[in-house]
C-alpha cells in the first residue's frame, strides 16, 4: 500500500456526488458560524456587500481556476503545479495551501469540538428554560475551560482522520450527498422563526442595509478572506478535489452551483440570526460565540425547539466535518503522493500534528486569552494569518496562473471539455483571471494590511 501508483486514484462516481462533495467542503462553519460572527463585528450591511462583490468578482474565477488546474494535473495540489508548470516556481501557492490547511484545521477542529458539546447539551435539554444572559454565561464557561473543550477537539478531529482514511468514494462522497439538504431544510425552519420575532426588522436592516461609515479597511479584507474561507478557495482543497473529477464534467457550471449554494446558506444563516440577536438584546458584535448564544434562545422560542435544536447541532457538526475531511484531504494527498507516504501512516501524522497545534487555539478562550500579540490571541493569529493572508494570496497566484501561464488556449480546452462544451464565458473568464481578479486582491490586501 505504501507506494500506490498515483494512476490508482480514487475518484468521485457521479455528477450529484461531485457537486455534493465540493458544497459539503465549501458549506460549514463558514456559513454557520464565521459569517454571522464576522458580520457582527465589522458592522452588518456594507461588509455583507463586500462579501458578496468579493464572492462574484472574485471567489468564482478562483474556483474555476481550482477546477481546471486540479482536473487538468489530476494530482495534490502541489503535484498539480509541478505537473503543470514543470521547473518553475509556480508550485509555491501549493506549499502555501499546505501551511493553511495545517492552520486552519488547527482552530476549526476547535470549534467544531464546541459543536459537539452543544450536540449533547441539546440531547441533555440543558438550554431549557434558560434566558439569554444565562445562555451567554454557559457558553463562556464551556469554551474557557481547560480539558473538556480539548476533548471535543479530539473526538472531531479522530472523526476527521477516520472519514478521510475510509478514503475519497466510500467516506466523503455518501455523507455529503445525504445530509446537506436536510442542513438546508432546518436553517429555513429557523429562517422562517426569526423573522417572525417581535424586532427582528431591526436585525434584517443590520444585515442588508449597508452603512458605510462601518466598514474598515480590516473589515474589507476580512470579507476577501471570508469569500476564500467560505468557498474553500485559495489552499488547493478545490484543486485536489477537482483532480478526483470526471473528464466529462461541466467544471463552470459546477463552479457557479456550489458558488450560489455556498453563499446562499450563509445569507440564510444570518438571516436566522440576525433577528434574534435584536430581538433578544444581544450584542451584534459578541465575537466567536455568537452563533451558540443566539440559536438556542431561539429554539426556547420555538414548538419542537428541542427536537430542531439537536438535529440543528448534529447537522452542524456533520457540515463540518464535510468541510474538515477536506481541509485534510489536502495535508494528505501530498503525504501520498508527493512524500510516497501510505495512506494510513500520512492521515494519522497528518490528523495528530494538527490536532496539537489545535490546543492552544482552544486555551486562548480560557488560561491562554491573556497572551496576546497586538490584541490578538493564538486562535486569532492562525485565522488572521490563514483566512486574510494566505487564502488571498494563494487565491491571487491560482487565478494568475491559469490567466497568465497556462493561457487561453489551454484554459479553452480545459473548460470545453476538448471542444464538447460551448464557453461563451470564456473572453470574461479571461479577463477576470488576468486583471481583475488579481489587482482587486492585491489592493485590498495591501489596504487591509495598511501598507497602502
Ligand atoms: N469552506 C469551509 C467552511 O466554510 C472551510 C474550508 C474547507 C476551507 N476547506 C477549506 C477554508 C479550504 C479554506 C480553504 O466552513
Amino acid at each position: 500500500m505504501a507506494t500506490q501508483p498515483v494512476t490508482q486514484r480514487d475518484s468521485f462516481t457521479s455528477k450529484i456526488g461531485i457537486i455534493a462533495a465540493v458544497a459539503g467542503s465549501a458549506v460549514g462553519l463558514g456559513n454557520i458560524w464565521k459569517f454571522p460572527y464576522i458580520t457582527g463585528v465589522f458592522g452588518g450591511g456594507a461588509f455583507v456587500l463586500v462579501y458578496l462583490i468579493c464572492i462574484a468578482l472574485i471567489g468564482l474565477p478562483v474556483m474555476l481556476s481550482e477546477f481546471i488546474i486540479g482536473r487538468k494535473a489530476q494530482r495534490n495540489a502541489v503535484g498539480s503545479f509541478k505537473k503543470l508548470a514543470p521547473g518553475t516556481l509556480w508550485f509555491m501557492p501549493g506549499i502555501m495551501g499546505l501551511v493553511a490547511a495545517f492552520m486552519i484545521l488547527a482552530f476549526y477542529g476547535v470549534v467544531a469540538g464546541w459543536t459537539l458539546e452543544y450536540l449533547l447539551k441539546s440531547v441533555l435539554n440543558a438550554f431549557a428554560g434558560k434566558n439569554p444572559a444565562d445562555l451567554e454565561g454557559m457558553f463562556g464557561g464551556f469554551i474557557s475551560q481547560v480539558t473538556k473543550p480539548i476533548i471535543w477537539q479530539c473526538v472531531f478531529m479522530g472523526l476527521t482522520g477516520w472519514i478521510v482514511l475510509a478514503g475519497i468514494k466510500g467516506g466523503i462522497e455518501r455523507a455529503s450527498k445525504l445530509l446537506m439538504p436536510i442542513l438546508l431544510m432546518i436553517i429555513i425552519i429557523l429562517d422562517i422563526r426569526a423573522i417572525t420575532l417581535p424586532g427582528a426588522a431591526e436585525g434584517l436592516a443590520f444585515l442588508f442595509k449597508p452603512d458605510f461609515s462601518k466598514l474598515s479597511a480590516e473589515g474589507m479584507l476580512s470579507a476577501l478572506g471570508h469569500a476564500f474561507f467560505s468557498l474553500s478557495l485559495g489552499m488547493g482543497t478545490l484543486i485536489t478535489y477537482s483532480s478526483y473529477m470526471g473528464k466529462r464534467e461541466n467544471l463552470a457550471t459546477t463552479a457557479v452551483q456550489v458558488t450560489v449554494a455556498d453563499t446562499v446558506i450563509a445569507l440564510l444563516a444570518g438571516i436566522a440570526i440576525f433577528p434574534a440577536v435584536f430581538a433578544f438584546g444581544i450584542e451584534p458584535g459578541a465575537g466567536p460565540g455568537l452563533v451558540f448564544i443566539t440559536l438556542p434562545n431561539v429554539f426556547q422560542q420555538m414548538p419542537g425547539g428541542y427536537f430542531f435544536c439537536l438535529l440543528f447541532f448534529l447537522l452542524l457538526a456533520v457540515a463540518a466535518l464535510t468541510s474538515s475531511i477536506s481541509i485534510l484531504e489536502v495535508v494528505v494527498a501530498y503525504f501520498v503522493e508527493e512524500l510516497k507516504l501510505g495512506r494510513r501512516a500520512a492521515t494519522i501524522m497528518a490528523t495528530v500534528a494538527i490536532t496539537i497545534a489545535g490546543i492552544p487555539c482552544s486555551l486562548s478562550m480560557g488560561v491562554m486569552s491573556n497572551v496576546q500579540f497586538m490584541g490578538k490571541t493564538f486562535f486569532d493569529w492562525l485565522d488572521f494569518i490563514a483566512a486574510n493572508i494566505l487564502l488571498p494570496l494563494g487565491g491571487l497566484l491560482i487565478v494568475a496562473f491559469v490567466g497568465w501561464y497556462l493561457g487561453r488556449e489551454k484554459t479553452e480546452t480545459e473548460v470545453t471539455n476538448e471542444g464538447e462544451l460551448k464557453a461563451g464565458y470564456l473572453p470574461l473568464f479571461m479577463f477576470l483571471a488576468k486583471f481583475v481578479a488579481p489587482v482587486v486582491i492585491a489592493i485590498v490586501f495591501l489596504h487591509g494590511l495598511g501598507l497602502f
